[in-house]
C-alpha cells in the first residue's frame, strides 16, 4: 500500500466536522476517529452517532480507534455503522481473536492497538487474524502530546516480525506525529501515520498532509 496518512479529527473543530474532513479529503487516505469512553482513558470524545453522521457527510474511509473498555461488546457496531477500519486496544479486549474475526465478518479491517508499555511479542501469532497493528507513540487519551521515542525500538521489532512472517499487516503509529517526528517513525518501519494537531492546527491542513507524506516516504525503508 505504501505510506498512508490518517488525520485525526480529535484536533479538528467538532462544530465544523464536515468541512474539516473536506479540507483533507483530496490528499489523506483515511479519517482517524478517536473514540474515548472516560474509562479506558481519562477523556470522553465521541461515539457511534458521530460515526454515522460522518459516514453520511463524507466518502472518506473511516479509521476508528476505540479507546474504550469492553470493545468485545461495542466494536462491531462501529463496523456495522460503516467504518472501514476498526481498531480495539488489546489491553481492553477479553477475546481479541474472536473480536477481530467478528470485525472482519462485518466487512471491516481489524486493527489491534498497543499502549506504549505493551509488548508486541506475545501477540506475534495473532497477526494472521489482523489487518493492522497500531503502536501508540503517546499514552492514549489526549491529542497534542509529545512523541515517545522509547516506542521506536518496538516499531522496529514489529516491522521485523512482519517481515519474518511475510505479513502484509499495516503498521500504524499514533501520537505526536508531526514534521519533526514522522521521519523517525517511518525509518523504524511504520507505514500508516495518524496526525491530529499537526494537521488540524496547520494553516493549510491539506498541505500539511502532503508534507507529512513526503517526509515519511523519504525516510521509509519499505
Ligand atoms: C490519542 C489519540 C490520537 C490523537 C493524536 O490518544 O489516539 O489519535 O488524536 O493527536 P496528536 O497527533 O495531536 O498527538
Ligand atoms: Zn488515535
Amino acid at each position: 500500500m505504501g505510506i498512508q496518512i490518517s488525520p485525526s479529527i480529535l484536533a479538528a473543530d467538532f462544530a465544523q466536522l464536515a468541512s474539516e474532513v473536506e479540507s483533507i479529503s483530496a490528499v489523506a487516505d483515511w479519517v482517524h476517529v478517536d473514540v474515548m469512553d472516560n474509562h479506558f482513558v481519562p477523556n470522553l470524545t465521541l461515539g457511534l452517532p458521530i460515526i454515522e453522521s460522518l459516514r453520511k457527510a463524507s466518502s472518506m474511509p473511516l479509521d476508528c480507534h476505540l479507546m474504550i473498555d469492553d470493545p468485545d461488546r461495542w466494536a462491531p457496531a462501529y463496523a456495522e455503522a460503516g467504518a472501514e477500519s476498526v481498531t480495539f486496544h488489546v489491553e481492553a479486549a477479553y477475546a481479541p481473536v474472536r473480536l477481530a474475526r467478528e470485525l472482519r465478518g462485518v466487512g471491516a479491517r481489524a486493527g489491534m492497538a498497543l499502549k506504549p508499555a505493551t509488548a508486541i511479542e506475545p501477540f506475534a501469532d495473532l497477526l494472521p487474524e489482523l489487518d493492522m497493528i497500531l503502536l501508540m507513540t503517546v499514552e492514549p487519551g489526549f491529542g497534542g502530546q509529545a512523541f515517545l521515542d522509547i516506542v521506536l525500538p518496538k516499531i522496529r521489532r514489529t516491522r521485523e516480525l512482519l517481515r519474518d512472517r511475510g505479513s502484509s499487516v499495516w503498521l500504524q503509529v499514533d501520537g505526536g506525529v508531526a514534521p519533526d517526528t514522522i521521519e523517525r517513525a517511518a525509518e523504524a518501519g511504520a507505514d500508516v501515520f495518524v496526525a491530529g494537531s499537526a494537521v488540524f492546527s496547520a494553516d493549510d491542513p491539506g498541505a500539511m498532509v502532503q508534507a507529512l507524506r513526503a517526509a515519511a516516504e523519504a525516510s521509509s525503508p519499505l
